[in-house]
């Protein structure tokens, strides 16, 4: 039996799926520690809380090129045969889009603690000193990075948001395999062509 590591025309593969899930799940958990910590009154709490989420955020970004690699590496599955015109379009748009918001969530979150005059240093689960991004350190640089970093955060809560209502959708209306072969790959468009 064929180990079904690789995606194929018609399923995903387990690293596929394994990258998404875990991904996905510590994404969505980055976001709540995010909006949680900016919003604790005990200042020692939101400092820890902010470490976390600095090296959380540097694990979720380790898995997110390594994610990117296998997505450039790998064909993606197609849609099923009955899938409509519009979906065809926009679901490639989204999934870039949501590619492109893990990638630079990460990197302009660690332009904001490089561009802080505070210089705390980013210790990633207390391991190592993660070096700063070469960005000009200045009240208004930071303050500029942070605009970004949390306009591109609610970016991604309605993305995201959007994109597992139409998992569901999938699911349990159209009652279709599309949120089936992201949980395993013996599920595949086979009604539609070969592998
Ligand atoms: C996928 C990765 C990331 C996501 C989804 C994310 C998400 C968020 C969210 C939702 C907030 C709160 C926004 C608000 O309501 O004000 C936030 C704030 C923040 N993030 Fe991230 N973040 C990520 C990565 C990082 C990384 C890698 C760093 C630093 C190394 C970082 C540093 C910060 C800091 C310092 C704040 C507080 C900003 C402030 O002072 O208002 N983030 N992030
Ligand atoms: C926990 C809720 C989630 C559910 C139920 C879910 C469900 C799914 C499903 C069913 C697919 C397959 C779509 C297809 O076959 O065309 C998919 C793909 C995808 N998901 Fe999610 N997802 C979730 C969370 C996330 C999060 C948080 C992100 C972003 C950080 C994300 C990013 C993606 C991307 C980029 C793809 C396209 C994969 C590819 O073809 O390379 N998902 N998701």
């Amino acid at each position: 039996m064929a180990l079904l590591i690789r995606n194929t025309g018609g399923r995903y593969g387990w690293i596929a799926i394994l990258l998404h899930w875990s991904v996905g799940l510590l994404f969505i958990g980055q976001i709540v520690l995010g909006l949680v910590m900016v919003r604790t009154t005990s200042q020692r709490s939101a400092f820890e809380l902010i470490q976390l989420h600095k090296s959380f955020g540097f694990l979720l970004f380790g898995l997110i090129l390594l994610r990117l690699g296998w997505r450039l590496a790998n064909v993606t599955p197609r849609l099923p045969a009955e899938t409509g015109l519009l979906e065809r379009r926009a679901a490639p748009a989204a999934h870039f889009a949501l590619y492109a918001l893990q990638l630079v969530l990460p990197l302009t979150g660690w332009a904001l603690v490089s561009a802080s005059v505070l210089e705390i240093p980013t210790m990633p689960f207390d391991l190592f000193v993660m070096p700063n991004l070469p960005v000009p350190i200045s009240d208004a640089a930071e303050g500029w990075w942070r605009v970004v970093h949390v306009y591109l955060a609610y970016a991604a809560i309605v993305l995201v948001a959007v994109h597992v209502l139409a998992a569901l959708r999938h699911h349990f209306w159209l009652r279709d395999i599309i949120l089936v072969r992201m949980i395993s790959p013996s599920r595949r468009c086979d009604d539609d062509g070969p592998e």
